[in-house]
């Protein structure tokens, strides 16, 4: 049985929507002090009411991709108003759907800010042996199947993906000495709001699973099982949660 205490401290992005938000909900129940940053406000209020431990929820509203140089020094501030940090869950970002002709460098270049350059210099931050708790401190980071399997029109997504898969497995060699350990998780198709905002999505790819869509705590099990010591001996991995799609 996993269970943390209220002296970890773990941040999840991503905390007011789909996998963010049922993995912040999951940590707290189990006990751990969550951080869940998101920039709406009003949806991360909605999480922190369904929680169990509110007084173990602690919200900060935020664009992740405004500053995204200083985002080192913000898990450093963030550390100074919590505590030593024991993990993180980054599940910021965002997905576009667009046939090669359509692609526009600046819509590219944003996506790439949230998917890859936020979790990137997040890292960096939390690497820092000032603002983690060293031995046990862990950090997952939400991919995509798109990333390995990579379908039509998803140019933008999978590459953002791709690069961030293969830069945790350098981020995850280069921390191990420390103990720190860094891992991926890439789900196929999840039911949230973010695949509900593409048109027919569900209706085509719903077929195409023996066991139905994936619901957010299929995703976040996994994320709870890498950020706890249960996987204290695993590092450098790409988890595919996909019910076999792939
Ligand atoms: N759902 C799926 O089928 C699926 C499959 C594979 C991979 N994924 C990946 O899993 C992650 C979560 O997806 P989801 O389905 O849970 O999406 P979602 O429900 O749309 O949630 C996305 C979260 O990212 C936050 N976010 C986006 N831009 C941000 C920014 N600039 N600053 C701070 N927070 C930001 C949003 O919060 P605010 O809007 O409040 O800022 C929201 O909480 C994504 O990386 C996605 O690519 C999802």
């Amino acid at each position: 049985m996993i269970s943390f205490n209220k002296e970890q401290i773990y941040i999840v992005t991503g905390a007011s929507s789909g996998i963010g938000e049922g993995t912040a909900l999951l940590l707290n129940e189990l006990g751990a002090t969550v951080i869940g940053i998101a920039r709406n406000e009003e949806r991360l209020n909605a999480m922190r009411n369904k929680c169990k431990y509110p007084e173990n929820m602690h919200l900060e509203i935020k664009d992740l991709a405004e500053d995204i140089e200083n985002l080192p020094q913000y898990i450093k501030e963030l550390k100074n108003k919590y505590g030593k940090l024991s993990g993180l869950a980054y599940c910021a970002g965002i997905v576009e759907v667009k046939p090669l002709q359509l692609l526009d460098l600046h819509e590219m270049r944003k996506l790439f800010d949230i998917n890859y350059f936020v979790p990137i210099m997040m890292a960096k931050g939390f690497a820092d042996k000032r603002n983690n708790i060293g031995k046990g401190t862990s950090m997952v980071f939400i991919a995509s199947i798109a990333g390995v399997h990579c379908d039509r029109a998803m140019t933008t997504y999978s590459g953002s993906k791709a690069a961030l898969t293969a830069s945790v497995k350098s981020i995850a060699r280069e921390l191990a000495p420390h103990y720190i350990r860094v891992n991926s998780v890439s789900p196929s198709d999840i039911i949230t709001p973010l695949t509900s905002g593409v048109d027919g999505l569900r209706a085509r790819k719903e077929p195409l699973y023996p066991m139905g869509l994936g619901e957010v705590n299929d995703v976040a099990n996994m994320i709870i099982y890498l950020l706890s010591d249960k996987s204290k001996w695993i590092t450098t991995q790409n988890y595919i949660v996909d019910c076999g799609y792939m």
